[in-house]
């Protein structure tokens, strides 16, 4: 079709721009992660040292690293779960370490080659698997799991219970789950707005023209937020990517996992172990499994 003769079906677009239902998400987030054109300009961020993009700078990484081995007493011979590893900087880390056990999980294939190619490149002995990882099935294996750069507050009522259930199975009696969280004192985060930008040649939802429609909103009552993309392009194909993100209070998050068998050991405010504070962005937790 010559891309200057289209029409814009409005109904269509007014629907897809309304309120979107809690967790209802358009394009599903493992195509998000997974698309050919958006999993390379994520990669890109992932690997930019000088951005907190997509994961965070080196620095923090090692900082965190740091923390985590201290924290959790963590010693060469125990086994370490990392899910959503994405290109591996945190498996990478503990491997030049001495760390000998390690597994990543992640379903975003580039990321997973990516980082399977450094391991092999620099010899590091880490297990990386191209998975969903609510769809893993491990029993009792794990001294410790790891979740980083607030992955746990993308779930769905019935996504979280499931990832709760499966990393207490995943772990050892007495293992941690280590993960960090938003909270609602991350002022970017919560900010509400609506916003337009033409892309004339290509952007980062898209390889070609288009013009990207954001919408951010903020549902105090839920402690939830919806970053969401409309992306039209010039064919007048509508493309929607919500992307939520539920934040927490500690006592919200020490309540939530206590029924699920996780009993909280440390909480800090971020996971180089900054303080946490009544105003801290992050909340950072250590929970034992109790079995
Ligand atoms: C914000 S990035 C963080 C990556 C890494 N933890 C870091 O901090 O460098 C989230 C990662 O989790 C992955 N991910 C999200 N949900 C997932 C799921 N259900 N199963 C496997 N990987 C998932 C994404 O592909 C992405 O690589």
């Amino acid at each position: 079709m010559n891309p200057r003769q289209f029409y814009f079906d409005f109904t269509l677009m007014a629907k897809t721009t309304a309120p979107a239902t809690f967790f209802e998400r358009g394009v599903p987030l493992e195509d998000f992660w997974n698309n050919e054109y958006i999993s390379k300009q994520m990669l890109q961020a992932h690997l930019d040292p000088n951005t907190d993009a997509a994961s965070r700078k080196p620095e923090t990484i090692r900082r965190s690293v740091d923390w985590i081995i201290d924290q959790a007493k963590l010693r060469p011979e125990h086994n370490l779960l990392d899910l959503g590893c994405g290109p591996g900087l945190y498996c990478t880390e503990f491997a030049r370490r001495g760390y000998k056990r390690i597994t990543g999980i992640d379903f975003s294939r580039r990321s997973i080659e990516y980082a399977r190619e450094q391991a092999a490149n620099n010899n590091l002995p880490i297990e990386y698997i191209h998975q969903n990882y609510l769809d893993m099935e491990y029993d009792n294996q794990f001294d410790v799991a790891m979740m980083i750069y607030c992955d746990f507050g993308v779930f769905s009522d019935v996504e979280r219970d499931k990832v709760l259930k499966k990393v207490h199975r995943a772990l050892k009696p007495g293992g941690l789950f280590i993960f960090d969280v938003c909270t609602q004192h991350n002022a970017e985060f919560v900010r509400e707005f609506k916003d337009w930008t033409i892309y004339p040649e290509r952007g980062f939802f898209s390889a070609g023209p288009h013009m990207e429609l954001q919408n951010n909103v903020h549902y105090p009552e839920h402690n939830l937020v919806l970053d969401q993309y409309v992306i039209l392009d010039q064919y007048g194909n509508t493309t929607i990517y919500n992307l939520w993100e539920r934040y927490y209070s500690v006592k919200g998050l020490v309540d939530l996992l206590r029924p699920y068998g996780f009993q909280g050991v440390k909480l800090a405010g971020d996971l180089t172990g900054k303080e946490y504070t009544e105003t801290s962005p992050f909340i950072a937790a250590i929970v034992k499994t109790l079995k």
